[in-house]
């Protein structure tokens, strides 16, 4: 019997498309398997040799610590990428196609850090692509800024605290958040911005290291890694509760404002 995928080209693109859809990142195996041609009995696989233990030294290796160390050492924007694409302890990395770094000019007078990259954004290599993205461009398009703005101070540079995609876009869990932390702080320390807006929840969360209600919070200036800091609420939650916007531009005024003021 002829399988339905051996005719149909455009049936089994779909097919693969809807498992990726799903989360599928990997082939289990580097070329298919016609199990229509298995033999009828199948070798039973021999058990997996038993890994060894893991050594003292591997076991005390603090991944936010590991973090901290390799995000001194780096000593520009690019070294800094380079550092975060070689940290191997954030299980994101594996399932991701991309490392998406920054957008924007980094001599912008503002710098935003969102949550974590989508699907469109893990593809383009790039932050806030997608909808959302749109929505975010709309929004400082209204004060006069934007990222491709070659005047520093209606500039935009934009990062996330999560370099990779979480599967199914899940919320980044607290461990995957506090080893990522470090390099956010360097990458603000290193573009050196006048004022830094975070974006959303997580991004709040993260930077100020408690769980932060951004419907309550959002509007606030705090001080973030020694400069101005505003909580916003995220484009995504604004494209789900299009009457929040009113906040959102209220909180564009008073960044307006305060880059004014430290003009
Ligand atoms: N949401 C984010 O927080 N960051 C992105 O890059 C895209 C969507």
């Amino acid at each position: 019997m002829e399988s339905a995928w051996e005719n149909d080209w455009h049936l089994a693109r779909a097919y693969l498309a809807w498992q990726a859809e799903l989360g599928a990142t990997d082939a289990i195996c580097d070329a298919p398997v016609n199990r229509y041609d298995l033999p009828a009995k199948l070798e039973k696989p021999k058990p997996a040799p038993v890994a060894a233990a893991p050594t003292a030294e591997a076991a005390q290796v603090d991944p936010v610590a590991e973090a901290r160390a390799m995000a001194r050492g780096a000593q520009d924007l690019d070294g800094l990428r380079a550092a975060m694409a070689a940290y191997d302890h954030c299980e994101l990395k594996r399932g991701a196609r991309n490392l998406v770094f920054c957008d924007g000019a980094a001599s912008a007078r503002v710098m935003i850090v969102g949550e974590a990259p989508g699907r469109e954004e893990d593809r383009a290599g790039k932050p806030f692509v997608g909808e959302a993205g749109q929505m975010l461009d709309r929004m400082f398009a209204a004060i006069g800024m934007g990222r491709t703005n070659p005047d520093p101070a209606k500039a935009l540079y934009i990062t996330n605290i999560l370099p990779w995609r979480p599967p199914q876009n899940r919320d980044p869990s607290t461990e995957e958040r506090a080893m990522m932390r470090p390099f956010v702080l360097r990458h603000i320390e290193l573009a050196d911005p006048d004022i830094l807006i975070l974006m959303g929840r997580i991004s709040a969360s993260t930077l100020l290291e408690r769980d932060v209600r951004i419907t309550q919070e959002r509007g606030q200036w705090l001080d973030v890694a020694q400069r101005p800091t505003l909580p916003m609420l995220h484009p995504a939650y604004l494209l789900r509760n299009p009457a929040a916007k009113r906040d959102a531009w209220a909180d564009l005024l008073s960044l307006q404002a305060k880059l004014r003021e430290l003009t």
